[in-house]
C-alpha cells in the first residue's frame, strides 16, 4: 500500500505497519483514511497485527500540527474518523494484536485500546497524554481504558497526562505482557498464528460475545466523548497547547 501504511501476509496472518517515521507514526487524515483501506483489504485474514514503522514508536498520537488550528466542525469530523477506524479494529472478524515498539500517546495508545491483545516491547512508553495539549482522549480512550484498567488508573493516566513504560503499564493491565525489543516481532507472530490456527467463527463469535459486555452504555460514552473532544477545539488551551508543542516550548494554560 501507499500512503504511510504498508501490509504484510504470512500465511492467514497480515500484518498492518503505520510508516510515517518522520513524524513518530503520528496519525493524519491521510494516514487514517489509508489504515481504514487497509482494514477492508484484511477483511479476510484470521489474524491481524497492528504495528508502526522505526525502533521509536508504535504510533505518537494523532497529528498535532494537523489538529492544532481546527475549528470545532473539524475537530467533530476527526474525531469522527479516528472512531470509525477504533471501531473497526474493536469489530474486526479476525483478532487484533496491537504490537507496541515504542511510542504510543494519545491516540496511538487509543488505537492500541481498540485491539484485542497488546504486547508491548521494553522500550514502549504508553499514554493518554492530551491533557497537556489542553484536550482529552478524543478517539475513545476515556471509555476503553476505564474499562482495560479499571476507573482510578484511568483517571490518573488521563487527568495527569502520565507516560507509563512498558512494566509499568503492564502492572495496570494495559498491556498484556512485555518482551525484549529484539523478540516483539517472533513473540507477536506465534501469537498470531496460534490465533489464525483457531477455528474462525468460533473466535469470531468470541470476540463479538465479549464485546457485548461494552456494548450500550460504552456507545453512548463514546458518543459523549466525541462532543466533548471537539468542544475543547473552542478553548485557548487547545490551541496553547499544541502551538507550544510545534514551537517546541512549555504550553501557558489559562
Ligand atoms: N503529531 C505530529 N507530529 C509529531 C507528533 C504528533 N503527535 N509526535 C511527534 N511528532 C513529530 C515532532 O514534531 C517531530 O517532528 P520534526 O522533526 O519535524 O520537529 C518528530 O515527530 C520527532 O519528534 P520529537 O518530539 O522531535 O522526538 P523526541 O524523541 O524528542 O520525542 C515524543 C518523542 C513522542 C516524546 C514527543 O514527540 C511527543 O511528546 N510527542 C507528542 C505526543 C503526544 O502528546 N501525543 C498525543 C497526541 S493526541
Amino acid at each position: 500500500m501507499t500512503d504511510n501504511v504498508t501490509i504484510e501476509r504470512e500465511n492467514d496472518v497480515a500484518t498492518i505497519t503505520i510508516d510515517r517515521p518522520d513524524n513518530l507514526n503520528a496519525l493524519n487524515v491521510n494516514t487514517l483514511k489509508t489504515l481504514d483501506h487497509a482494514l477492508d483489504e484484511t477483511e479476510d485474514a484470521r489474524a491481524l497485527v497492528l504495528t508502526g514503522a522505526g525502533e521509536d514508536a508504535f504510533v505518537a498520537g494523532a497529528d498535532i500540527e494537523y489538529m492544532k488550528e481546527l475549528s470545532v466542525e473539524e475537530a467533530m469530523a476527526y474525531a469522527e474518523l479516528g472512531h470509525e477506524i477504533c471501531d473497526r479494529i474493536a469489530t474486526h472478524s479476525a483478532p487484533v494484536i496491537a504490537a507496541i515498539n515504542g511510542y504510543a500517546f494519545g491516540g496511538g495508545c487509543e488505537l492500541a485500546l481498540a485491539c484485542d491483545l497488546r504486547v508491548a516491547s521494553e522500550n514502549a512508553v504508553l499514554g493518554q497524554t492530551e491533557i497537556d495539549l489542553g484536550i482529552v482522549p478524543g478517539w475513545g480512550g476515556t471509555q476503553r481504558l476505564s474499562r482495560l484498567v479499571g476507573d482510578a488508573a484511568a483517571r490518573r493516566m488521563v487527568f495527569l497526562g502520565e507516560r507509563l513504560d512498558a512494566e509499568a503499564a503492564a502492572e495496570i493491565g494495559l498491556v498484556g505482557e512485555v518482551v525484549s525489543q529484539e523478540d516483539l516481532d517472533s513473540v507477536v507472530e506465534e501469537m498470531a498464528q496460534q490465533l489464525a490456527a483457531k477455528p474462525r467463527f468460533a473466535l469470531a463469535a468470541a470476540k463479538e460475545a465479549l464485546n457485548q459486555v461494552h456494548e450500550g452504555p460504552q456507545s453512548a460514552g463514546l458518543d459523549y466523548e466525541k462532543r466533548l473532544w471537539s468542544g475543547l477545539f473552542g478553548t485557548d488551551d487547545q490551541r496553547e497547547g499544541m502551538a507550544a508543542f510545534v514551537e517546541k516550548r512549555d504550553p501557558e494554560f489559562e
